[in-house]
C-alpha cells in the first residue's frame, strides 16, 4: 500500500514543545515555548517526517508535498494534540441531583458517606451492559476530541467488584481500537470502600491484591494501578500495601492524593515511586519537596476544585519547587463532569498561577509523561506520532486570553484528519 502524506503549511505559530521526550519539562523550561512562525509539518502515514518553516520544507520535500493533502493554517496556532492523563471515562449515568445538593450546602464527602457519590455511580455501572457503557463512553470521547484531546488515560473504579471492574477495563480496551482517541488504562479497584466491606477495608484491599491485581496483569487490562488515598477512604498504609503489590506485578503506581485534606499522599507517591500523584489540593510543603526529588509528576485537576468550589492546588509553588506539572479534566460524574481540557488550562492560569506557556506544557508533553508516553506523543518532533491540533487563534496567548471557548479548528490523529 502506498504512503499517505499530509502537509500543514503557513501556521502563524507552530508550537513544537520539542526537547522533552525523555523527561518532562520542569521549572523555567516549562515557560519557554519553542515557536516557529510560518511553520509547517510534513506527516507520512502515522508519523511526523519533518517540521520547520514553510519555505524550508517546501524546497526540501518537494516530491512528498506534491503527493500530500494540504492544510493551510494561515492565521492559526498549530500544536500537539492535547493529552488528558486522568479520566474516569467509563461509567453509567449522571449525578446532577448531587450537584444541586452541593449547591444547597452538602459536601462531597457527606454525600459519599451517605451512600451517594462514587457508590451511586457504582450501583449504576454494575447494572449497565457493555453496550450501554460503550455508548455513553463514546459520547464522552467525542466531546474530548472536539476539544482537541487525542490521548487520554481512563480508570476503572466504579465496579469495586471484579466483574464490573473487568467490564470497565474491557470497554476502555475496545474503545481504544474503535475510537480515534488513544486510551491508556488504569486499574482503580480501590476507588472507594464498597458498601459490602464498609467495616473491613483491609479485607477489601486483600481481595484486590490477591484476586484482582493478578487478573489485571494476566489479561493485560491496565498499565497503572491507582488508589483514592483520603481520610474515610483508604489510609496511606493501605494505599502503600496496594501500590507496592501492584508494582511487584508490573503495574505502575498512581495515586489520588491530598484532595480533601493533607494526608501524606504526596509523600507516599514519592516513597513508592509513583509516576504521578493527582489532585494535591492540600499537599504539604514536605510532600511537594519529596515529589520533586523523586520525579513524581503532579497531575493537577483545576476543574475538580472549580466544580467542588474549593481553592485550587498550588501549581505555581509546585513548578517553582521543581515538580513537573501536568493538567487533566478528572472527567467523572461527581467532582468534574467535563471533557474540556482547554478550560482546565484556563483555570490553571487563573487559579493556579500558571502562565499560558506552562499550561500548554502541562496539557501536552508533561501530560504524556504522566501516562508513560512522552517518547511517543505530546510534542511535534520528527519520528513522533502525528497527533496535531489546529486552533483558530493567531497566537498561543489567545488560547488562554479568550477563555472558556473551544478554539479547535481541526484535529489530526495519527496523520489522519478526524475533525475538520
Ligand atoms: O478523582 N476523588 C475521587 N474520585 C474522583 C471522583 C469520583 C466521583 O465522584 O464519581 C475524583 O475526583
Ligand atoms: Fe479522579
Amino acid at each position: 500500500m502506498s504512503s499517505t502524506y499530509l502537509f500543514i503549511k503557513h501556521a502563524n505559530e507552530l508550537l513544537t514543545l520539542k526537547g522533552h521526550s525523555q523527561q518532562p519539562a520542569v521549572k523555567a523550561a516549562m515557560n519557554q515555548l519553542h515557536v516557529i512562525n510560518d511553520g509547517a509539518i510534513l506527516m507520512k502515514d502515522e508519523q511526523i517526517v519533518a517540521i520547520g518553516e514553510t519555505d524550508e520544507l517546501l524546497s526540501q520535500f518537494h516530491q512528498e508535498i506534491n503527493l500530500a493533502e494540504i492544510i493551510d493554517a494561515s492565521g492559526k496556532v498549530v500544536m500537539p494534540g492535547l493529552v488528558d492523563p486522568h479520566t474516569h471515562l467509563v461509567y453509567a449515568g449522571s449525578r446532577e441531583e448531587e450537584f444541586n445538593m452541593r449547591l444547597n450546602g452538602a459536601t462531597y464527602m457527606e454525600i459519599m458517606n451517605n451512600g451517594g457519590g462514587i457508590h451511586a455511580t457504582t450501583t449504576k455501572t454494575r447494572a449497565a451492559t457493555i453496550d450501554e457503557l460503550k455508548e455513553e463512553s463514546i459520547k464522552r470521547l467525542d466531546r474530548f476530541l472536539i476539544h482537541g484531546v487525542t490521548t487520554i488515560e481512563a480508570k476503572s473504579g466504579y465496579g469495586l467488584d471484579w466483574e464490573t471492574e473487568y467490564k470497565q477495563l474491557f470497554v476502555a480496551k475496545e474503545l481504544n481500537h474503535l475510537h480515534a482517541i488513544d486510551i491508556v488504562s488504569t486499574f482503580m479497584g480501590a476507588h472507594a470502600i464498597p458498601v459490602e466491606y464498609k467495616e473491613r477495608p483491609d479485607v477489601f484491599i486483600d481481595l484486590i491484591i490477591d484476586e484482582m491485581l493478578p487478573l489485571v496483569v494476566e489479561e493485560e487490562l491496565a498499565v497503572f494501578n491507582d488508589v483514592f488515598c483520603e481520610r474515610g477512604v483508604f489510609t496511606p498504609e493501605q494505599s502503600k500495601r496496594l501500590l507496592l503489590a501492584g508494582k511487584n506485578l508490573g503495574l505502575i503506581p498512581k495515586i489520588h492524593a491530598d484532595e480533601i485534606e493533607p494526608y501524606g499522599g504526596a509523600e507516599l507517591a514519592a516513597a513508592v515511586g509513583a509516576i504521578s500523584a493527582d489532585h494535591l489540593l492540600k499537599a504539604s510543603d514536605e510532600g511537594i519537596k519529596k515529589m520533586a526529588e523523586a520525579g513524581v509528576i503532579a497531575v493537577l485537576l483545576p476543574g475538580t476544585a472549580f466544580f467542588l468550589m474549593e481553592a485550587a492546588a498550588n501549581g505555581r509553588k509546585m513548578i517553582d519547587e521543581g515538580v513537573a506539572v501536568a493538567l487533566s479534566t478528572d472527567c467523572n460524574p461527581g467532582s468534574s463532569p467535563t471533557a474540556s481540557l482547554p478550560f482546565m488550562m484556563n483555570l490553571a492560569c487563573m487559579h493556579m498561577g500558571l502562565t499560558p506557556a506552562e499550561a500548554i506544557y502541562a496539557a501536552t508533553i508533561n501530560a504524556a509523561h504522566a501516562i508513560g508516553k512522552g517518547h511517543e506523543i505530546g510534542s511535534l518532533e520528527e519520528g513522533k506520532k502525528a497527533d496535531v491540533l489546529i486552533l483558530d487563534v493567531p497566537n498561543y496567548m489567545q488560547t488562554q486570553y479568550l477563555y472558556g471557548m473551544n478554539h479547535t479548528h481541526s484535529v489530526i490523529k495519527a496523520g489522519r484528519i478526524v475533525i475538520d
